[in-house]
Parts: C-alpha cells; sequence; structure tokens
C-alpha cells in the first residue's frame, strides 16, 4: 500500500502516541502526553499514512531563537518517529524532503532539532552545531580559583519552583538574547521545565530552587532536585541534580554553584546539557573533577541558504563565494556571495568562481558560531579554491559565547 503524508489532525492524538511509543520503545506517561501536547503545532505536524493508519510523523515548533546577532524565527523539528514495523522503507526520508519544503514556503530559513542518534541527520543537511558537557562533580575538593567573583551585597533565598515561576522567566528573558541557540519560551514550554511529576523524580525528591537577589531584586535562579543517600557506613552521599542554572552576571552565576556544591549531606553534584563554555569550568581550581563528557546538542539545517546568511551578524568583514551542495534542498545547490560588515550582511547568487565548496551541512555546523571551518576542511568535507577563503569565512562566522540550546524541544 502506498504512502500519503498529511498533517495529523488533534482526532488522530492516539495514533501519533502509538507511533512515539513504539519507535522510542517507552510508555509515554500521561503527564508527559499532556505536556507534549500543549506543545504541539498540529498544524505543522506530518504524518505519513498507510491508508488509515499513522505509521511516521514528524512535527516543527515555531520558535524564536537567538543566533548571532539576535533572534529569528527557526523551525524546531521534533517529534520525528516511524513505526518499527514500517522502518528502513524510506519513510523519514519523505517526511524530512516534505518538511524541508513546507518550512522554506513559509518562510523561516533555519531549522533545528535534537538528535536522538547522532547517525540520523546528517543526510538530510542538518550539521551538529553545537555541544553540550556533563558533569559529575565530587563535592569535596570543589575550591573556586582566588579570583573568583564574589558580591557582597547578593544574597540566596530557597524558592519553590512553582511559586517563583515569574522570576525565572524575568531572569532566563534577560539572559536568552546573549547566546546563540536559547529560544524564547511559551508558557506551555515553562511547564515542561517546571514538570515535578513523579515520575519525573526517578528517585530524587520534588524540584527545589534557590534564587540570588540583592536590594534591586533577583540576579540568577537554580533549578535542581536533591537525593538523600547515606553510605553502608553511614557517610552522607546524597546528589543533587542540576535541572538549570542562570545568572546575570558573574558574582549571581558562581554564588549558585557555589550553593549548589556546598549543600550540606551532598557529595557529589550531577549536571547535565550544559554549555560547552561554561563559566564553571573557569571557576573550579581543579577543573578535572568536574568529571566531563560532551554530547551533540543543537542541529543546524540552513533551509533557505540566501536568507539565513543573510540573517545573522558575523565577526569579520567577509567577501566570500560559497558553493552551496544540497542534494535535498535544492534550491540551495549554488553559488552564493557572501558580503558582510559590520553594518550587515548580503548573501547573493553568482556565477563568480567559488572560493570555497562545501556540504550544506557543514554551513548549518557552523552557523551558531560555534564550529571553526579548519577541521571540517582537514577531514576533507570542506574544499578551498582560493588560498585563504576557509580561513576568512570561519573567523566571520565565529561567535561568542558557544552555542546552546539549553532545552530539548
Ligand atoms: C530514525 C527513524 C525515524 C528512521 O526512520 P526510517 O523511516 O526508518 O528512515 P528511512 O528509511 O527514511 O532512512 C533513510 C536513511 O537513513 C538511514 N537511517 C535511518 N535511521 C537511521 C539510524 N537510526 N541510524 C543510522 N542511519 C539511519 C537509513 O539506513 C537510510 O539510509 P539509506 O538512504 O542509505 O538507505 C526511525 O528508525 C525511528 O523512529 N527510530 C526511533 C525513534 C527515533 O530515534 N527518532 C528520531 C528522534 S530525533
Amino acid at each position: 500500500m502506498s504512502i500519503s503524508l498529511r498533517p495529523v489532525t488533534e482526532s488522530e492524538w492516539s495514533g501519533w502516541m502509538t507511533v512515539e511509543e513504539e519507535a522510542f520503545g517507552a510508555a509515554v506517561p500521561p503527564h508527559r502526553e499532556k505536556l507534549f501536547r500543549g506543545t504541539t503545532e498540529f498544524d505543522r505536524s506530518l504524518g505519513a499514512f498507510e491508508g488509515d493508519l499513522l505509521v511516521g510523523v514528524t512535527s516543527v515548533d515555531s520558535l524564536t531563537m537567538t543566533v548571532p546577532g539576535g533572534p529569528i524565527p527557526v523551525g524546531g523539528v521534533t517529534a520525528v518517529g516511524v513505526l518499527p514495523s514500517h522502518r528502513r522503507r524510506g519513510i523519514l526520508s519523505s517526511l524530512m524532503t516534505r518538511q524541508l519544503a513546507d518550512v522554506r514556503e513559509r518562510g523561516e530559513a533555519v531549522t533545528a532539532l535534537y538528535a536522538s542518534e547522532a547517525a540520523i541527520y546528517g543526510r538530510f543537511g542538518y550539521g551538529r552545531a553545537a555541544d553540550s558537557m556533563f558533569f559529575t562533580i565530587p563535592t569535596s575538593g570543589t575550591a573556586f580559583v582566588r579570583n573568583a567573583p564574589a558580591d557582597p551585597a547578593l544574597r540566596l533565598r530557597v524558592v519553590r519552583p512553582d511559586e517563583a515561576r515569574s522570576v525565572f522567566e524575568k531572569i532566563f528573558e534577560t539572559v536568552r538574547g546573549d547566546r546563540p541557540g536559547l529560544y524564547e519560551r511559551t508558557p506551555a514550554r515553562w511547564d515542561v521545565v517546571l514538570s515535578d511529576h513523579e515520575a519525573d523524580q526517578r528517585g530524587a525528591g520534588p524540584l527545589r530552587a534557590v534564587v540570588v537577589e540583592d536590594d534591586d531584586g533577583p540576579r540568577g535562579y537554580a533549578i535542581f532536585r536533591t537525593k538523600q543517600s547515606f553510605t553502608d557506613h553511614d557517610v552522607p552521599d546524597g546528589e543533587v541534580r542540576l535541572r538549570e542554572l542562570y545568572g546575570l552576571d558573574p558574582a549571581a552565576y558562581a554564588l549558585l554553584w557555589r550553593h549548589l556544591l556546598d549543600r550540606d549531606l551532598m557529595s557529589h553534584v550531577k549536571a547535565s546539557y550544559r554549555p560547552s563554555d561554561d563559566p564553571l569550568i573557569h571557576l573550579l581550581a581543579e577543573p578535572r573533577r568536574l568529571n566531563a563528557g560532551w554530547l551533540d546538542d543543537l542541529w543546524i539545517r540552513l533551509v533557505d541558504v540566501e536568507r539565513a546568511l543573510a540573517a545573522r551578524r558575523y565577526s569579520a568583514p567577509v567577501d566570500v563565494v560559497i558553493e552551496v551542495e544540497d542534494t535535498v534542498c535544492p534550491w540551495n545547490a549554488r553559488r552564493w556571495r557572501l558580503s558582510a560588515d559590520t553594518s550587515g550582511a548580503r548573501c547573493t547568487p553568482t556565477e563568480d568562481p567559488a572560493d570555497l565548496t562545501l556540504p550544506v551541512a557543514v554551513l548549518g555546523a557552523a552557523y551558531l558560531g560555534g564550529r571553526p571551518l579548519a577541521a571540517p576542511q582537514a577531514a576533507g568535507v570542506l574544499r578551498e579554491s582560493r588560498p585563504g577563503a576557509v580561513r576568512e569565512l570561519s573567523t566571520a562566522m565565529s561567535w561568542e559565547p558557544a552555542p546552546w540550546g539549553g532545552l530539548m524541544f
């Protein structure tokens, strides 16, 4: 039977849930289902149907994401799954191709996603644009460097997460524009951040939070869980599990971390999905105690190269002709002249000879500013025709701080 594609309607929600549960091999508890539904835009969903049976699905969340220079609309690709009975028949490929065409038609130039497996999305033109770190920090021996910032005006306040939501929202809104990858949070997205169902606790207690503030108001917050535990010899062995931590300035940031590392009866702090340039790395006198690992974070796809490259800002003036290879979105596959200076950027089609040639995924990986181009050049996936062109483009596209999505969608 042939497969047809169309948006999934609200009345087909249970079929959608069946696909998700079968594809991911896990039940979706009712509270998670409710949260997921709360962020779902049905008109931006896409189902693959065999007759009436939903066999594959994906959806897009309309995000406003920070890119170098400011926020732009970005399609947040989510909920990708294919029924195990129908895998490896090209269903994901047809969903991805159609979704990218829909996104372009809607006027969004960029899509982003988090990948369950890193091998899936490169073939569709997505590039690994950001990394995140995970830490398991033993609380002993975590002194800060001598010149760690401190502000005597700052104090800590223990708050109930459900009562301090507006404080969190305000602080997050202030920091969101600083880091490429962070995106605006709708109320439904905040419901996800603050979800505190017992099933989310995985052996730890309810969500806890602290706010740091001075006389003028809040300057940062941390949301976390604690898990009480003692060894067989009654030595405290508790765990702090960080959900998120944002500070408006270095002193607020340092105090929040100091608090997490100093809580009584806790032997270690676990923090996942931290930015790859987390300031904590520079605060700890012995950064090896982070026991850090890393993971791919956001993947970025330039759906419309012309508009995407013109939409961001650049760290240095640049004037290069880029030959883009793109079989999935053929409208991108041509030569583009990117010219940028401090007043803005222009990207226009050109017949001039290419200075460099690269797959669209490499451009997507570099888009948020955290992926220098020398490495893909050394790997042979990017070819330079004019000496110096790769360095010129790489320098111009680089940006600080490092990109990071902050919250999986
Ligand atoms: C990942 C998934 C969506 C792929 O769907 P699918 O319909 O089987 O994919 P397709 O048949 O269109 O595959 C297209 C290509 O990608 C490859 N591919 C698909 N899934 C892959 C994976 N997990 N790892 C590596 N390659 C993969 C296929 O081999 C195929 O390659 P080919 O073109 O060289 O033959 C599906 O297996 C699934 O639902 N997995 C579990 C849930 C999940 O991980 N979802 C992604 C969430 S981010």
